[in-house]
């Protein structure tokens, strides 16, 4: 439903809440009225009485009235939120932003590098993905982060590894963690897929996108094939407020997903 006002959420309660990791949730949502997304894209999450917050869908994208939203807690809305449980009220407004490039993405060998939280959006990529398999032939996808109890969607992990090549690594290893020890950068030494012809999507902190992007580079994959999605301050969510700007780009317009060609001569590309 188009709306008259642009900032009138969709109530939205909390029907789950997923204990991922010490500091991230995932937040099963119901809401009043269906809301589509493409994987990628983002909303505004209301936190009533503390204000709005960007986050990416983390759920299979479409149409639909079932949203989750993965969530770290870093500061006072993240806090509020973790305190919330199964009946609380909450509300969502959007999608925005222009989510991955899926017909840029069809038919290419994918490299998909995750980093902490940023395994949120890109398990919306993964349903796509896996859902449509035919249109994916050949996907590694690797993610790191920094000890094993961080890591996300645990319970999911043996599933995807059926579907997709998946590695994931840990900067720092406990007794039982059987698989790679070091950042997600160390994992391109042995990827499958061919680095001088594929298309690399990287999500994550700012810092894990900066070291990997000079990385794939350096090996060889050349800037306008990869793509990455940026986390700027966000208040509209829709080209008014400024809030967002980055260079000449509104990320929370012409973004959040970007080619790294397009961003990676900006300053703030990476603040
Ligand atoms: C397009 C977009 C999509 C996003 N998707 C997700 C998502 O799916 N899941 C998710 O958890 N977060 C996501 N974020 C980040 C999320 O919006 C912020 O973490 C949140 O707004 C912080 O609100 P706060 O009030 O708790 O923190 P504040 O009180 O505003 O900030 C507290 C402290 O945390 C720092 N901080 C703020 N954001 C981050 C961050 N992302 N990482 C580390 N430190 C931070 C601030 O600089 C400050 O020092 C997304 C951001 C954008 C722009
Ligand atoms: S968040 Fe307002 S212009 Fe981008």
């Amino acid at each position: 439903m188009s709306r008259v006002n642009p900032y009138e959420p969709i109530k939205a309660v909390i029907r789950e809440v997923i204990e991922e990791t010490p500091t991230i949730k995932t937040f099963r949502l119901e809401l009043d009225e269906p809301m589509e997304f493409a994987t990628g894209q983002f909303i505004q999450l209301t936190v009533p009485g503390v204000g709005e917050c960007p986050f990416t869908p983390s759920s299979k994208p479409g149409k639909s009235r079932n949203m989750d939203v993965t969530v770290m807690k870093v500061g006072t809305a993240t806090e509020v939120l973790h305190r919330k449980t199964s009946g609380d009220m909450l509300a969502v407004r959007g999608p925005y932003g222009n989510g991955f490039p899926l017909d840029f993405l069809k038919n290419k060998e994918l490299l998909i590098v995750g980093g902490g939280c940023g395994m949120a959006p890109l398990r919306s990529l993964l349903y796509e993905i896996i859902e449509n398999k035919q249109d994916y032939p050949s996907v590694s996808f690797l993610y790191g982060c920094r000890t094993p109890e961080d890591i996300l969607y645990k319970g999911s992990f043996p599933e995807w590894k059926k579907e997709i090549d998946f590695e994931r690594t840990v900067d720092k290893a406990s007794e039982e963690w059987k698989e790679s020890e070091g950042v997600v950068t160390k994992l391109f030494e042995n990827v499958k897929v061919n680095l001088k012809k594929c298309v690399a999507v990287i999500v994550g902190p700012p810092v894990m996108m900066k070291f990997a992007t000079m990385e794939l580079e350096k090996k060889g994959v050349s800037d306008d094939r990869i793509i990455v999605s940026l986390e700027k301050n966000m208040t509209c969510g829709f080209g008014k407020c400024r809030h967002c700007l980055c260079g000449p780009y509104y990320v929370c317009k012409d973004g959040p997903v970007f080619f790294y060609k397009d961003v990676k001569d900006l300053p703030d590309v990476w603040d």
